[in-house]
């Protein structure tokens, strides 16, 4: 099979060319770390830091390098324009990888995240009709419904000067969310004092990531006792999908005028199921049903702890966002209307520009479908392309004092570096291309609640580790800080 070009190539640019004379490289010639025979650079790295290592090396080594993990080699690439060439290549030129879409399904989730070629095709359109902006406004009620809920929660603490695990509140919230507007279930997670779905969903992805990149696949042979215990987690979920499954199915039962008009994506996949000729399965249902709550319980939680986390140690920036969210929510604490979401401006550049230093999708990992090559980098059937998402946006080359945490830099006339539009083609926080993150409208939705109503209505006291040392990265699928707790005071508790 020849060569696919990706797009016609500048020069030096990111691109591709069928031409023998344009190839100018072998993945096998690029540098990179010097590894040992069998394990390769596995022992350089901590899978919980492997984003940070990576991007270490990219530092060293430059915007294309090799690295490997067991006899899996990596083709490391961090170009914005190459990265988003092969992200865009999908899915004819590049899948997700054969290991992560085996492990999903052994775990029964393989749903569109992990779905290729043409069973991702046949899904994507509905996951997306599910997720949209209209959907999000006709969903709004209860998203204000479970906001104020979570109010309430943090009031709770607040008033009895408790601190607050920020990771595991905010799954409550993002949990509670995403089964509302997909399954149309009240769970109310946040209420709960009781054993809560998320002690189940919490084990599944770092669990996934491990076994994605684990060099040996033992569990094929023997259960270690964590395996036991992930075991009795996934046992858990599934029996907690088919509960959402079968109350959409009741429903659907009780209505049949629903198959035509579903409400939510959970009717929509049922009632696509029925259909004569269908090719839509059971299995695929209740994928997209556990794809759903772990893609969108853990990326915004996390991204709204590394928010809230920023705007603690940027005090002018929480003031600007603060006055903003005061001006647009007035008396109620929260947003209650969706057309105050788009008056949050300056919340959402805070969204932004924490997305840009703390993606929470750090590196994303593709498989060649065909024979290719890469910014002159011949890529043949199969081999592993690793992109990593961080280099670029935290660079001076494309934004100005890059290092510094400054929302204006969102903003259409933002003082600093390239224009908002710009900005955006470097700093990828929710992929790009065909596979671009369906989930990201209710995920800016959701920050744009939960910040809002938390500097409305509280003052932060703090937000830091238990032992007060700093914060840590943790990848485990996606990067969360590691054990941030926080402080608040009521509005009200200030004017006492
Ligand atoms: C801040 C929050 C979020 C971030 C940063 C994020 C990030 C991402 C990224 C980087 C990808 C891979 C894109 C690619 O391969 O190009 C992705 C895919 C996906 N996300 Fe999100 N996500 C977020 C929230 C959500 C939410 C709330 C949902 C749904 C409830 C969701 C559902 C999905 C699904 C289903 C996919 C797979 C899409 C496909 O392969 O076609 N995400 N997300």
């Amino acid at each position: 099979m020849s060569p696919t070009p990706l797009t016609q190539p500048p020069p030096m640019g990111p691109t591709t060319t069928t031409t023998a004379a344009a190839v100018t490289r072998r993945i096998a010639d690029l540098p990179g770390p010097r590894g040992l025979p069998l394990l390769g650079n596995a022992l350089q790295m901590d899978r919980d830091r492997l984003h940070q290592q990576a991007e270490a090396w990219a530092g060293q080594y430059g915007e294309a390098y090799r690295m490997s993990l067991g006899r899996r080699r990596f083709l490391v690439l961090s170009n914005p324009e190459v990265v988003a060439a092969v992200l865009r290549d999908r899915p004819d030129g590049f899948k997700r990888t054969e290991r992560l879409s085996q492990t999903a399904r052994e775990f029964g989730f393989h749903g569109l995240f992990s779905a290729n070629g043409e069973h991702w095709r046949r899904q994507r359109p509905m996951v997306l009709a599910g997720l949209d902006p209209t959907h999000i406004k006709s969903f709004f009620p209860t998203l204000v419904k479970v906001t104020q809920r979570f109010a309430q929660r943090w009031q709770r603490a607040a008033q009895r000067g408790e601190p607050i695990d920020l990771q595991a509140d905010l799954m409550r919230y993002t949990v509670d969310v995403t089964a509302g507007l997909a399954f149309g279930a009240d769970i109310n997670t946040i209420e709960s004092d009781d054993e809560v779905i998320q002690q189940h969903l919490d084990k599944v992805l770092p669990a996934l990531f491990k076994r994605v990149m684990s060099t040996v696949r033992y569990w094929d042979w023997f259960k270690l006792p964590a395996d036991r215990r992930l075991d009795q987690h996934l046992a858990a979920l599934a029996d907690a999908v088919q509960g959402f499954i079968a109350a959409a199915r009741a429903r659907l039962d009780a209505d049949p005028a629903l198959r035509a008009h579903p409400r939510n994506l959970i009717e929509a996949m049922l009632a696509a199921r029925d259909r004569e000729g269908s090719t839509v399965t059971d299995e695929d249902v209740s994928g997209n049903v556990l794809t759903m709550l772990l893609a969108g319980e853990d990326t915004t939680a996390n991204t709204l702890v590394w928010m809230i986390w920023q705007l603690h140690h940027h005090p002018d920036a929480a003031v600007r966002a603060a006055a903003e969210a005061r001006a647009v929510v007035g008396q109620a604490g929260l947003v209650t209307a969706p057309e105050q979401l788009p008056r949050l401006d300056y919340v959402e550049a805070c969204a932004h520009e924490t997305m840009r230093l703390k993606p929470v999708a750090p590196l994303i990992i593709q498989q060649a479908v065909r024979d290719t090559v890469v910014a002159g980098i011949e890529v043949p059937m199969n081999s592993l392309v690793m992109c990593l998402m961080r280099p670029a946006a935290v660079s001076d080359t494309h934004f100005a004092e890059a290092d510094r945490f400054m929302p204006e830099r969102w903003l259409a006339h933002g003082p600093a570096g390239l224009a908002a539009s710009s900005a955006k083609r470097v700093a990828m926080p929710f992929g790009a291309g065909p596979r671009i993150c369906p989930g990201r409208y209710l995920a800016l939705a959701e920050m744009k609640m939960v910040i809002s109503m938390l500097l409305a209505s509280f003052r932060i006291e703090s937000v830091d580790t238990e032992d007060g040392t700093p914060v840590r990265e943790r990848l485990a699928l996606t990067m969360s800080p590691v054990g941030l707790r926080m402080r608040l005071r009521t509005a009200s508790a200030l004017s006492v």
